[in-house]
This record gives C-alpha cells, sequence and structure tokens, in this order.
C-alpha cells in the first residue's frame, strides 16, 4: 500500500473527527487524532495539580507523562501513564483548559514530534488538528480546511456532548479565539489546503468529496 497521508484542520466542532475517521476506514488507513493529545497532556497537568497557565510547570508534567496513543480508526484510543483516559479526556474540565496547555511552545515542539513519527512509522494515515497542513505535516498529500457555521458546529458539539446549545456556542467561541490567537502555530489554514464548508453537508458527503480530491491529486491510485 502506498504511503498517503490527509492533513484535515478545522475550527472545533466543524465535522474532523467523524469525517477522518470515516475516511480513514475508507483509505484502509490509520487515524491520529492530535487534539487528544494535547488533552491527554492537560489531563496529566490537572492531575497534577499544576496551573495550565503556568507554562514552566506544564512544561515539566508533558515531559514526564508517558503518551501513548492508538491509531485504529475503529477504536482510537489514549492512554496517560498507563491509564485509559479516552472518557476523561471529553470532560468540561480539560476541555476548559486544553486551549492554555495547548498554546506552550514546549508542548507542541514534543508532541509534534511524536506526531511526525507516528506519521511516519503508519505511512497511510489520515490526521486531524489545528496545525497539521501548516506545521506537522506540510508536505500531505491532501490538505483540507473543513470549516460550518457557528450555529451547526454548536449544534453538532452539544448533540454529541448532550450539552446546552448556548453554553456549547460560547465555549466553541472561546476555544476558537484562543486557538487562531496565540502565537505558537495557531490554527491557520494553509495557503494550499482545500476550504469545505460541511453546513449543509452529510458525512458521506464530505468523505466522498475528499475521496475524489485524492484521487484527482494522485493519478493512477
Ligand atoms: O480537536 P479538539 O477539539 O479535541 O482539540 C482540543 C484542543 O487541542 C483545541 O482546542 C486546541 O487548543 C488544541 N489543539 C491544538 N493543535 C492541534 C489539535 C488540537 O492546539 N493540532
Amino acid at each position: 500500500t502506498r504511503r498517503c497521508v490527509v492533513a484535515v484542520d478545522g475550527p472545533s466542532g466543524s465535522g474532523k473527527s467523524t469525517v477522518s475517521r470515516r475516511l480513514a476506514t475508507a483509505l484502509d488507513a490509520r487515524y491520529l487524532d492530535t487534539g487528544a493529545m494535547y488533552r491527554a497532556v492537560t489531563w496529566a497537568v490537572l492531575r497534577s495539580g499544576v496551573d495550565p497557565q503556568d507554562a514552566e510547570a506544564v512544561t515539566k508534567v508533558a515531559g514526564e507523562t508517558d503518551l501513548k496513543i492508538g491509531v485504529d480508526p475503529e477504536a482510537p484510543s489514549v492512554t496517560a501513564d498507563g491509564i485509559a483516559i479516552d472518557r476523561d479526556i471529553r470532560g468540561p474540565e480539560v476541555t476548559a483548559a486544553v486551549s492554555a496547555v495547548s498554546a506552550v511552545p514546549a508542548v507542541r515542539e514534543q508532541l509534534v514530534a511524536l506526531q511526525r513519527e507516528i506519521i511516519e512509522a503508519a505511512g497511510r494515515i489520515v490526521v486531524e488538528g489545528r496545525d497539521i497542513g501548516s506545521v506537522v505535516a506540510p508536505d500531505a498529500d491532501l490538505k483540507v480546511y473543513l470549516t460550518a457555521s457557528a450555529e451547526a458546529r454548536a449544534h453538532r458539539r452539544s448533540a454529541e456532548n448532550a450539552t446546552d446549545i448556548s453554553a456549547t456556542a460560547a465555549d466553541l467561541a472561546r476555544r476558537d479565539r484562543l486557538d487562531s490567537t496565540r502565537t505558537a502555530d495557531p490554527l491557520r489554514q494553509a495557503p494550499d489546503a482545500v476550504e469545505l464548508d460541511t453546513t449543509a453537508l452529510g458525512v458521506a458527503e464530505v468523505v466522498a468529496r475528499l475521496q475524489e480530491l485524492l484521487a484527482g491529486r494522485r493519478p493512477g491510485q
């Protein structure tokens, strides 16, 4: 099987995870959720009682945590120091603190290095995040930037998490602001990324569109 790296970036709730997992399955590729890695470090920071705003202490925790991430699109998994934290990293405490932790340059350096190792080892992989096309895998075969209206994004997230829609909308807006205004590798559309507005599209339609793009870019595959 041929090497193929697909970078999927975009703001929170734009449909990255569902689309990336389905695309990975369709391509018989691996799937890497880089957001889960930032969430896992945040989980470790909160567990150790460190202030998420304390960049030095956060960096130390990141360096001392043994992070393992499973790349099966049907069953992605995350462990920190051997503890399965797949559910905990989606909770409100981690979600509230993750943007502060992911803004620390030394944390990003460490996780980006790990992400590149995972991509290299996998060969065929769909990678989702905020800086995949711009920083982590600038030579990806296909770069996609998914967007959706603020309403659609809040609606999807609150349906997923069974949370109140206005609180969800406020949380998404807050994280997007923090993620796009930080100095280190902010959320940014790579110049060569294809932008796709998913507001009015179903998951299957988005996946089909990405497969078309991939076929167009890699003749003979
Ligand atoms: O994708 P998800 O919403 O799980 O990401 C959680 C947080 O992790 C984002 O809000 C962002 O702060 C951070 N993140 C990042 N770079 C990535 C992926 C996620 O900074 N590549």
